[in-house]
């Protein structure tokens, strides 16, 4: 079925403060060397007293300029994240709450780093079924809040921050760029191979409880890097495939920057040239649901994505859940 979906604007904010590899190696036993070399990771921006919802609002405050809307246009708000302000109520009534607006559908995603590419499926689907829907897309993490900041294996890897696209039908009216196709894919029984395994119904919190490790990020490295490649490249054959299109044809390759040599490796799997393939992971680490937003919204600023040009987004993460987008600029 093909379905018009525009891309009205896009927007992203970080918050100011810098943790480099420098201030970590004063937190854990880790080195500057070790963590660049791994991960190609610098810096990344971590808030200091933001939550989830004050990025999203920032980043949304930017999409809905440059897509020229107002809040008020909105009919649906969709946050993908799973370091929302609070267990209850949803980040995106929160958000909804923010930009002043009242009776619109609000909605949160979890589909951890994958959020964004879920979020923009689900954007599509609302589309096909309502075609005057304005739709606004979030990804925004605090990670800083779920990590454990004594595993040095998982702590050098995330960053904070938010992105926002602002989605329509075709409305007649300009846009930046048509999101031609999504798909998306999990395998729960990998879940474990990145969790938080305490806090929710299988491990509730109790009055009085101390937070133990099992309140925060738990990964199996090797493993998720091993299926991140693969998956990552395969549902990109896939998108690319349902229009015709080959990787020969892909102007720019914007996948979840998780680790410069995950992003290296997709690249590599599907013969995309390094120079097709964006990555910022060096300044911002991973900022999970909010990565791929705060690409597009950085890639295009800067015009690494410029008008004309086949975009394909390709992402990965907790659940494990993956998926691909593929965009006409
Ligand atoms: N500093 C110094 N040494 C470290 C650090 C650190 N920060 N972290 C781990 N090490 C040590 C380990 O203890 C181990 O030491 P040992 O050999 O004495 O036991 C050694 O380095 C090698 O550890 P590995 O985990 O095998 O290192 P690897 O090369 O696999 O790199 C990494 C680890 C960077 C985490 C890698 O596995 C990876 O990138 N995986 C994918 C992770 C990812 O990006 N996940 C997110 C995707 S999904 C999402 O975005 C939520």
């Amino acid at each position: 079925m093909s379905i018009n979906v525009h891309i009205k604007g896009l927007g992203h904010h970080v918050p100011e403060k810098i943790l480099s590899n420098q201030d970590l190696e004063k937190i854990v036993d880790t080195s500057d060397e070790w963590i660049t070399s791994r991960t190609g990771i610098s810096n990344r921006h971590i808030v200091e007293d933001e939550t989830c919802v004050d990025l999203a609002y920032e980043a949304s405050l930017k999409a809905l300029k440059k897509a020229g809307l107002e809040a008020d246009d909105l009919t649906h708000i969709i946050v993908a994240t799973f370091t929302g302000d609070r267990p209850l109520p949803s980040a995106s009534c929160l958000l909804m709450e923010r930009l002043g607006i009242k009776q619109k559908a609000a909605m949160d995603i979890a589909a951890a780093c994958s959020g964004f590419v879920y979020g923009l499926e689900t954007a599509r689907a609302f589309i096909a079924l309502h075609p005057e829907s304005k739709i606004l897309v979030v990804g925004s993490e605090i990670l800083t809040s779920r990590v454990n900041w004594k595993d040095r294996s998982t702590c050098v890897l995330f960053g904070d921050g938010a992105g926002a696209a602002v989605l329509t039908g075709d409305d007649g009216a300009e846009h930046d760029g048509k999101l031609l196709d999504v798909v998306i894919s999990a395998d729960g029984a990998l879940s474990m191979a990145l969790a938080i395994k305490g806090g929710g119904s299988a491990l509730p919190y109790h009055l009085g409880d101390n937070v133990g490790e099992e309140y925060f990020i738990e990964m199996r490295g090797r493993e998720v890097f091993k299926h991140a490649v693969r998956n990552m490249a395969s549902i990109s054959k896939e998108v690319l495939a349902r229009h015709g299109y080959t990787t020969d044809d892909v102007d720019v390759l914007v996948p979840h920057q998780a680790n410069q040599r995950i992003i290296e490796a997709v690249g590599k799997k599907l013969s995309i040239p390094v120079e097709k393939v964006f990555s910022n992971v060096s300044r911002f680490g991973n900022t999970s649901a909010a990565s791929i937003p705060i690409a597009l919204s950085e890639a295009k600023e800067i015009g690494a994505i410029k008008e004309g040009d086949l975009v394909l987004v390709t992402t990965f993460g907790g659940g494990l859940t993956w998926g691909s987008a593929l965009l006409q600029f």
